[in-house]
């Protein structure tokens, strides 16, 4: 039995199913979607796992063909973008109404969506996230993207999946620490919406953590709900809702920029919050009791907690002045002056916000 969710939005609404063991549901979007043929875009750490029970699903409904990545982040990149379009051009070519099914990670959907928003400038794509991490947060909303040298995600799109289904059976097989990370963004919802709310994440975090499927699927509906209803408030991060939702963000970017290899994104966004637990402190009073609960519960849930003593000052003022959400030189760091609630200041970036960052947790 699946949950579904709409995400809302006008002349793209699109649906997600949420369950375990959805098949079906997959079958029944892509058939509805009625494409002459499909590209399946996997990676090689899933493809072992999923690729044929997928593959010959998909089969049954159009001619099906399949790209896969080497695994990771680093496959997202102009290289691997290339291929993948010259893949889809080659015969049998894609056609306006195939359809991209994006099965994977964030890394795959991101890719993927990337090239369905380009491919003979723009065919349809379905995402089938199989991280938690993507089953939250990238697969909705359509933000698509490749890395630059100049950093992460800086060449993109913003191109709506037609659907989106969230089978946590995927879950089964994701490495342990790969989980744990996407508890990060889990307790962001928390923190900056109350959807899940801490109180409800900090009474189930065992359960939680052991992937226990009654309080995991209540919590991954509720994150979707939050993100379903920003997107379709905000689909292109130009007003003011969006925005909240890189809430622990601009300080993840730098680890991500300074230290590529060491964090999972997840991980480097547990750091982030609790410095912009800190920054809340300061410029929007939160309590401290509030950011002894946060804390508490990252660690439950064996996230880090400290900041790499090698982060220098400059370095940090460097990432964050090439920051996406930085008009000259200052930053639009989201805060939250209570959890379940987030705002936007505008700060300067200068020794001051770097020491706060920088306090010892
Ligand atoms: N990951 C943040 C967003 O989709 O806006």
């Amino acid at each position: 039995m699946s949950q579904r969710l709409t995400v809302n939005l006008t002349g793209h609404a699109y649906e997600i199913a949420v369950g375990k063991g959805l098949a079906a549901e997959l079958s029944g979007a892509l058939i509805a979607l009625n494409a002459p043929s499909l590209l399946l875009v996997t990676d090689e750490n899933v493809a072992s796992h999923h690729a044929p029970a997928i593959e010959s699903l998909l089969a049954s409904i159009a001619p099906t063909r399949r790209f896969t990545l080497p695994a990771g982040e680093e496959s997202k990149r102009m290289a691997f973008f290339a291929a993948l379009c010259e893949t889809a051009l080659s015969p049998p070519a894609l056609e306006r109404k195939s359809v991209i099914v994006a099965l994977g990670g964030g890394m795959v959907g991101d890719i993927a969506g990337f090239a369905a928003a380009t491919l003979l400038r723009g065919v349809r794509y379905v995402q089938v996230p199989t991280s938690l991490l993507a089953m939250v947060d990238s697969s909705v909303g359509g933000k698509t993207a490749i890395n630059a040298n100049a950093g992460k995600n800086l060449i993109g799109a913003f191109w709506q999946p037609s659907a989106v289904i969230c089978d946590l059976a995927y879950l089964d097989t994701l490495p342990a620490r790969e989980y744990c990370s996407a508890l990060a963004e889990i307790v962001k919802y928390g923190v900056i919406g109350g959807e899940p709310s801490i109180d409800i994440l900090e009474a189930h975090k065992e359960r939680i953590k052991a992937r226990a499927s009654g309080p995991l699927e209540s919590i991954v509906l509720d994150c979707l709900r939050h993100k379903a209803r920003v997107v379709a408030q905000d689909e292109r991060e130009t007003g003011s809702a969006r925005v909240l939702l890189n809430f622990g963000h601009s300080v993840a970017h730098v680890l991500e920029t300074f230290f590529p290899q060491r964090y999972l994104h997840g991980e480097a966004v547990a750091l982030g919050m609790m410095a912009a637990l800190r920054v809340s402190r300061a410029h929007a009073r939160l309590d401290k009791h509030a950011v002894g609960r946060i804390e508490r519960l990252l660690k439950a849930f064996s996230l880090p907690l400290a900041l790499p003593p090698e982060l220098t000052r400059q370095d940090l003022l460097a990432g964050l002045r090439s920051d996406k959400k930085r008009a000259s030189d200052r930053i639009e760091y989201v805060v939250t002056p209570r959890l379940g609630q987030a705002t936007v200041v505008s700060l300067p970036i200068d020794d001051a916000l770097a020491s706060l960052i920088l306090e010892p947790a």
